[in-house]
């Protein structure tokens, strides 16, 4: 017997590839690019394999409902699924690895509309352009005769998508998060808010951990297994509930919507529109199976046009079909 949201997901991903027929064959590419990078993990994602589904209250507040007539701010607290994820596709990555981490998130909205987001724990990506994820990706494949990429192949696409490094650096100047709640997460494609009186505005959208930004000191990356962050996340949520701000950035004229490798400047108006409040892990069947489509939006929020954005449902609507596949 399959799970609803199993077959939910199933559902919306048929509807939401449909648009996106055309520009599926690229996407096939990204995917395949990714289990080769990465491997074939049966039933598990193409990237951010590892994670674990947790329980959170989402709440909006008056400068969220100010900005956007979406019901997720109307203030009401919403049941939010969350699932939070170690960057790539290997199901055994290391919790200390400088990649990235996901939160993911699905809320049920009193409109009886859906709003997912699948969120990271950097500010930008790693390409503009869609194409340049699959060349990306199999540039960083290991030569089996050196076990390294190749170093003339790598070099070549770094030097001709040098916006491609910007994430990678963010990443490597920082120690892993100690936990799934003490680091920022970014939406990194820019989105559309259109407020109760028919105003619509770019913005970006970070969730900001109440706890702050902690990282691994050195001492605790030699001393902590590489199986961490679900039991610290365990222990964190037995003594009290871990929470979010949810930072809405909005754009100026100059700002580019279209471009996920370069962030807005940071004295851009933010405002703080809602909380995310996580309060309980939750079974893996309650969130594994689920398709986190970030085109799955609300009335009162719509898609930039950033062509990265735009090319991600059909992505991991090609994933979630091969890993539902190989669950049968
Ligand atoms: C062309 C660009 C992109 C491609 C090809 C791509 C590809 C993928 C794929 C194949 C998956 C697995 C989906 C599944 O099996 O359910 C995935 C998951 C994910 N991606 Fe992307 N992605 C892209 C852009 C982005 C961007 C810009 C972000 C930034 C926020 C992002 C964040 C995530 C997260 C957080 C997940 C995990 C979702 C979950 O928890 O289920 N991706 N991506």
């Amino acid at each position: 017997m399959k799970s609803p949201q199993y077959i939910g997901s199933l559902l919306l991903s048929l509807i939401v590839m449909q648009p996106f027929a055309l520009a599926a064959q690229p996407l096939t590419e990204s995917v395949d690019a990714l289990e080769l990078l990465f491997g074939k993990h049966a039933g598990m994602r193409r990237t951010q394999a590892k994670g674990l589904c947790a329980n959170g209250i989402f709440t909006g507040t008056a400068e969220g409902r100010a900005l956007s007539k979406a019901t997720a701010f109307s203030g009401a607290p919403l049941p939010a699924m969350v699932r939070f994820s170690v960057g790539g596709g290997n199901p055994r990555a290391s919790d200390k690895s400088r990649s990235t981490r996901g939160l993911s998130l699905k809320l049920d909205l009193p409109d009886g509309s859906v709003w997912m987001q699948a969120n990271l724990s950097a500010p930008v990506y790693f390409v503009k352009d869609p194409a340049d994820f699959a060349p990306f990706v199999r540039a960083r494949v290991p030569d089996p005769a050196t076990g390294k990429p190749d170093p003339e192949r790598l070099k070549a696409f770094n030097l001709a998508h040098p916006e491609s490094l910007r994430q990678g650096k963010y990443l490597a100047e920082r120690a892993a998060p100690a936990s799934y709640v003490t680091t920022p997460y970014w939406g990194v494609n820019a989105f559309v808010f259109r407020s109760p009186d028919n105003q619509r505005r770019f913005v970006r959208w970070r969730f900001e951990p109440d706890a702050g930004e902690q990282r691994l000191s050195d001492e605790q990356g030699a001393k902590l297994p590489d199986n961490f962050l679900a039991d610290e996340l365990r222990q964190r949520l037995a003594k009290g509930p871990a929470s979010f701000r949810f930072q809405v950035q909005l754009a100026e004229a100059e700002d580019d919507p279209n471009d996920a490798t370069q962030s807005w400047p940071d004295q851009r108006r933010q405002v703080t529109a809602g909380r995310l409040v996580i309060h309980s892990l939750a079974e893996a069947s309650s969130c594994e199976q689920v398709f986190f489509n970030p085109l799955a939006l609300p009335d009162g929020i719509e898609p930039s046009s950033d062509p990265v954005l735009l090319a991600r449902p059909a992505a991991y609507g090609i994933s979630f079909g091969r890993r539902a596949a190989e669950r049968q």
